[in-house]
């Protein structure tokens, strides 16, 4: 057990805390701020601790240079609302520097600021001892709540742990709930739905869940890959050339293991990669050689259905097709719904999953969607995460 803002006793000590706050943003203006309102619960908890509290994170990737397009100011506003109380918003184009550090100082017992993007300094992603040290000093203990940016090793995610104490924040710990009961302690049938373009990319937590799971539900772009393998002509559709021997091992893998093994039996193919294009439904051994699959087709929903019905846990990682296209979002769609109405416990790993779940305001039905895309990718696959490790243990 790690240990979290419960284990500390805040009076008159100062929290310096990790969130993931790197939020979409479009014209300046913050278009989805999931991410803030899940870090809510935690600053509430130390602001009626009495804890002073110092927010850090990142935002996008200004590669070690201070870029006004990056600023973190859109989020303190958006926080401060949230809160009902003004969070100092001091920025430096050094992160920290003379002005930042007074002002972390002055911080009355229940007050809260956040400084600039960690990552307009370089040393940032160097995990750069003493880059870390300096943000060290803005507080007496390190609350890292940060899942987003948990598989990273940085000064501010990891290389701070080295000079205060860690422990973890709610966020922190309701990821590790769901996300480790799910996989390590799941009530069984266990059923984990994979979707996304390239095999590669999934292949180690395919063959980590393999050993997990008694349903492996395979969909998007992927499929085609698995589909080449088994001798089928795919048409225009997707190749993940890297993949393709690794998706027969994979079949070999889940026979073995006796993991029910589901991949689409139709699916949706058009002419060309847009909304408009014409399309129709085709079994997967038929698709024509001028045209590309989208999206899975309805007997697939049905067969998909049937088998999640079944489940008591799902896990669900990857789009079913190209979700962001209204003609070929019908079966990522069919399966939020399918989750949505299910008794199961349903977890979301983040990233497209998470964004088609909210694009079908789906959100409140899910038992958990996690705030990570990377990092529960990585979690899902059995690797410790860096900035998770440093927490102290109970
Ligand atoms: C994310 O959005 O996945 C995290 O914030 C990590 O961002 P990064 O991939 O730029 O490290």
């Amino acid at each position: 057990m790690k240990k979290t803002i419960r284990d500390v006793n805040w009076e008159g000590k100062s929290a310096v805390m990790r969130c993931d706050f790197n939020v979409p943003l479009k014209d300046g203006a913050i278009t989805d701020d999931t991410r803030i309102r899940a870090a809510l619960p935690t600053i509430n908890y130390l602001i009626d601790h009495g804890a002073k509290t110092v927010i850090m994170s990142h935002l996008g990737r200004p590669k070690g240079k201070a870029n006004p397009e990056m600023s973190l100011a859109p989020v303190a506003a958006r926080l401060s609302e949230y809160l009902g109380k003004e969070v100092k918003f001091v920025p430096s184009d050094v992160v920290v520097d003379a002005d930042v550090k007074k002002a972390a100082s002055e911080l009355a017992s229940g007050e809260v600021m956040l400084i600039e993007n960690v990552r307009f300094r370089e040393e940032e992603e160097k995990n750069d001892p003493d880059f870390a040290g300096e943000l060290s000093e803005l507080g007496d203990v390190f609350v890292q709540e940060a899942f987003g940016t948990s598989h990273r090793a940085h000064a501010s995610t990891t290389g701070i742990a080295s000079f205060i104490p860690a422990v973890s924040g709610f966020l922190i710990e309701k990821e590790l709930k769901f996300l480790g009961n799910a996989v390590d302690n799941p009530e069984r049938p266990f059923a984990a739905i994979m979707g996304g373009a390239k095999v590669k990319d999934k292949i180690p937590v395919i063959t980590n869940l393999l050993d997990k799971v008694d349903i492996l539900i395979i969909g998007g772009g992927m499929a085609y890959t698995f589909f080449k393998s088994m001798g089928y002509s795919i048409g225009k559709s997707l190749l993940d050339e890297e993949g393709l021997g690794l998706a027969g091992d994979i079949l070999k893998l889940a026979k073995e293991k006796g993991v029910e093994f589901l991949l689409p039996v139709d699916v949706v193919c058009a002419d060309e990669f847009a909304n408009d294009s014409p399309h129709d439904v085709y079994k997967v051994d038929s698709i024509p050689e001028d045209r590309m699959g989208l999206d899975i087709g309805p007997e697939t929903i049905a067969l998909y259905k049937e088998a999640l019905s079944r489940a008591k846990t799902i896990v669900w990682n990857g789009p079913m097709g190209v979700f962001e296209m209204e003609n070929f979002a019908v079966g990522t769609k069919a399966i939020a719904e399918c989750l949505a109405e299910s008794d199961a416990t349903t977890v979301i790993g983040g990233g497209d999953s998470a964004a088609a779940v909210t694009q079908f305001g789906l959100e409140d039905k899910m038992t958990h969607i996690s705030t990570g895309g990377g990092a529960s990718l990585e979690f899902l696959e059995g690797r410790e995460l860096p900035g998770i490790a440093i927490i102290e243990d109970k």
